[in-house]
């Protein structure tokens, strides 16, 4: 059955008409095109997914796009500011954090939301964080730094 959606995603307000069966990332991917969230696993145990929703982080793998009405919805695609990277993205460039990618758009937003609360966070704190990203390239070193590196500099 399809119907009409309202979503916000990035501060800009959707109408979508979609199944009312799709997840959030099936319609943020194939609905509004923003395929920076990432399908990895689709079961809820790598994170590639995750989005924020009013600030938490979200696997959208596992959401219904319905149960997403009303909320704040941000992805990666709307993290940079009038052109500028958020300092978490400069610093996963910086500090090499990134090999494929695939990874790296969950891995930064759960990081986000996590800065947000804890802006000077310890390392095992970092690493706690992060638990639920799963990244098969890097060995996670990089991105713990690249964490640490963008709460110093916020
Ligand atoms: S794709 Fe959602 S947790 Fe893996
Ligand atoms: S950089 Fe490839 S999965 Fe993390």
């Amino acid at each position: 059955m399809k119907r009409v959606i309202k979503l916000r995603v990035n501060g800009d307000e959707y109408e979508v008409l979609t199944e009312t069966h799709k997840t959030l990332l099936e319609v943020l991917r194939e609905d509004l095109g923003l395929t920076g969230t990432k399908r990895g696993c689709d079961l809820g145990a790598c994170g590639a997914c995750t989005v924020l929703m009013d600030g938490k982080p979200h696997l959208s793998c596992l959401t219904l796009a319905l149960n997403a009405r009303g909320k704040e919805i941000l992805t990666i695609e709307g993290l940079s500011q009038n052109g500028d990277l958020h300092p978490l993205q400069r610093a996963f460039i910086e500090k090499g954090a990134i090999q494929c990618g695939f990874c790296t758009p969950g891995m930064i937003l759960t990081a986000k939301a996590f800065l947000d609360e804890r802006p000077h966070p310890s390392e095992a704190e970092v690493k706690g964080a992060i638990s639920g990203n799963l990244c098969r390239c890097t060995g996670y070193t990089k991105i713990v730094e690249a964490i640490l590196t963008a709460a110093e500099k916020k």
